[in-house]
């Protein structure tokens, strides 16, 4: 069968090409046979374009009958103009058809499980079960299409300031991420793993000790984690670092970095610098380290007004430490009860809070629903202090800290979205700073490093190794877009001496150390710059750049939320023989 040379693309013929002879390959579309002509629309990736077959050659006509829906063809045809009634302003192509005078069919097709069009129902699992004719439909090869351009800008961005692409190991030695490895067992070392990279961080830090002096990799990474809609098992990271940097040299380089990403894939200019704001302020404003910052309602604290209250919810709960902490919400102080209800089932059903307590701004002064027990000075005072307005409605909640902050973060979040406080076409890049170093595992009794143990202690905090570390900070900082978190990194520690102290606080003894870091350890002992660095989740930044409700939308070939792959049905069982080879013992049998 010949393949016949294409000249056009499906996406590029107007009026300027009317009278040319062309040749266009692609999938048939919808199909319209009225009886005499019959019109197909013809699609590949640039586009569609409406050919004709007429009766003219009866046995080209009587061929153009048996197509059906995703047959692969290939036509040569002039351009005509179409009918001024049959124009469709909506497509590029719109105003022109080919008349057809040859055509060769490539490919038959079986009748797909759903229609290759935008704006399908169809359920998930079918369209990932056969997610290769998902991915013919334009809405989902436009978010790639996206990917692919960032790709191309990030890797110019990077290669015109001097960066080095470097790919390092997928078969590697297990780099502590927080999340669980994915191990390959190697059959020519009996009983001995690989773990896949739950990224590069220890690779990227030994290339700074080796010169390099600037780094990056558009790379794969593997976490063996629960999933969330911006979770992935296998996702992509772009990974930097430098050395001789400073927080404020990574954060001007990633601005520039995102802020031109943005312009010339979405064609949004973004502010040239973005605000800065620390783990601690984000954690009392807005109860996440990850603050959308699209929208207000931030927070205000209670706490001191409320300490002399008789009210003993209030005070008994300031006295131990905890707090009152609200959020006004614009324009809803007319809610009714069952809506309150409602809200206050929700808060505690969806981020365990205990109750919900609220004042309503009416006309004739605020309604507190705890007022009963509560000197009208005092709701004054919380009034004030709120800066709520007439009609305004004031959410809060009382008991310890942090997790009061953190359950008024998920009620401020929940509002946000139910009373359509977020403008789904701003996009508010925030640096969240000096996060904590540790986070203390009460289970555990522990302390785990917040970022990674590889992560520099602030000069300033380093005494409080010693006596306090849960109140040292780290020279460590998130990249944080729309409440979304898009990229984390920190000045690393790079003497010997440093390391091993930070592995001592984190339960890791020196035997331990050498056997898990030594290498690295080993390798600052020779001589290491300062460094620094950052990696950005790129499949979670090109979510946002589409709009895409979940990862999966943004990756060729995703994983389900149970970590499989529908489509080829991985993980699989592997053959017994395979598993002998690699001296694998099952302990139960597979099912
Ligand atoms: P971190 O663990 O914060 O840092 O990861 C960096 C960024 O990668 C993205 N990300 C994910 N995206 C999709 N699915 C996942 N399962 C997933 N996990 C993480 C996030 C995150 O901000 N080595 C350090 C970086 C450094 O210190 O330079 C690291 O990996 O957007």
């Amino acid at each position: 069968m010949k393949t016949l040379q294409r000249s056009h693309s499906c996406g590029e013929l107007t009026v300027q090409h009317i009278g040319l002879q062309v040749v266009l390959n692609g999938w048939v579309g919808p199909r319209r046979d009225l009886g005499g002509l019959i019109f197909i629309d013809l699609r590949d990736r640039f586009g569609v374009t409406q050919i004709v077959f007429t009766e003219t050659d009866v046995v080209l006509h009587k061929r153009a009958e048996q197509l059906r829906t995703e047959y692969v063809i290939g036509i040569k045809g002039t351009v005509i103009a179409r009918g001024e009634e049959n124009i469709n302003s909506k497509l590029i192509t719109g105003e022109v058809e080919i008349e057809v005078n040859d055509l060769v069919i490539y490919s038959e097709a079986q009748t797909p499980p759903f229609e290759i069009k935008d704006g399908i129902t169809t359920n998930e699992e079918v369209r990932l079960k056969h997610r290769y004719l998902d991915l013919r439909r334009p809405e989902v090869q436009k978010k790639l299409f996206v990917r692919s351009k960032a790709y191309h800008i990030i890797r110019s961005f990077y290669h015109e300031r001097q960066f080095v692409e470097v790919e390092t190991p997928v078969l590697m030695k297990s780099t502590p991420e927080g999340a669980r490895d994915y191990l390959v067992p190697s059959r020519v070392n009996p009983g001995k793993f690989f773990a896949l990279p739950q990224s590069p961080q220890t690779y990227k830090q030994l290339l700074m000790t080796s010169g390099f002096d600037r780094y990056f990799q558009i790379t794969k990474c593997f976490r063996d984690e629960d999933l969330r809609a911006d979770r992935q098992p296998e996702f992509t990271q772009i990974d930097v670092e430098m050395s001789f940097v400073d927080e404020e040299h990574i954060y001007s380089i990633h601005e520039e970095l995102i802020s031109r990403i943005f312009k010339e894939t979405i064609g949004v200019e973004l502010a040239t610098q973005f605000p800065q704001m620390s783990y601690d302020q984000a954690m009392k404003s807005f109860g996440s380290d990850k603050p959308d910052l699209r929208f207000g309602c931030e927070f205000v604290d209670f706490s001191d007004i409320v300490a002399k209250a008789e009210f003993k919810v209030f005070s008994d709960t300031v006295l131990q430490g905890g707090g009152v902490v609200g959020f006004t919400i614009p324009g809803q102080g007319m809610m009714g009860r069952g809506a309150i209800d409602r809200w206050t089932e929700r808060v505690k059903k969806e981020a365990g809070a205990g109750g919900l307590i609220y004042i309503k701004m009416q006309e004739d002064g605020p309604f507190c629903s705890v007022a009963k027990f509560l000197k009208d000075t005092i709701i004054d005072e919380m009034v004030t202090a709120s800066k709520a307005e007439n009609g305004d409605l004031i959410f809060l909640l009382a008991g310890p800290k942090p997790q009061v902050l953190e359950q008024l973060g998920q009620l401020r979040l929940m509002v946000g979205e139910e009373f359509g406080l977020i403008d789904e076409n701003v996009f508010k890049p925030l640096w969240v700073t000096d996060f904590p170093l540790f986070k203390w595992d009460t289970e555990l009794q522990r302390y785990h490093a917040m970022h990674h143990p590889f992560t520099s202690p602030r000069v300033e905090d380093s005494e409080l190794m010693d006596t306090e570390p849960g109140a040292v900070r780290a020279r460590a900082y998130d990249l944080v877009l729309n409440g979304s978190e898009i990229g984390g990194g920190s000045i690393r520690i790079h003497h010997p001496k440093m390391q091993q102290r930070m592995f001592d606080l984190l339960g890791i003894d020196e035997k331990e150390a050498e056997d898990k870091f030594g290498f690295l350890l080993q390798a600052f002992r020779y001589g290491a710059p300062p460094h620094g660095g950052i990696a950005l989740g790129l499949d979670r930044l090109i979510m946002i750049l589409t709009k895409a409700k979940s990862l999966k939308d943004v990756i060729a070939f995703p994983k389900n939320q149970r970590a499989q792959s529908m489509m080829d049905d991985s993980p699989a069982c592997a053959e017994a023989k395979q598993l002998d080879e690699l001296h694998i013992k099952l302990k139960r049998i597979q099912s």
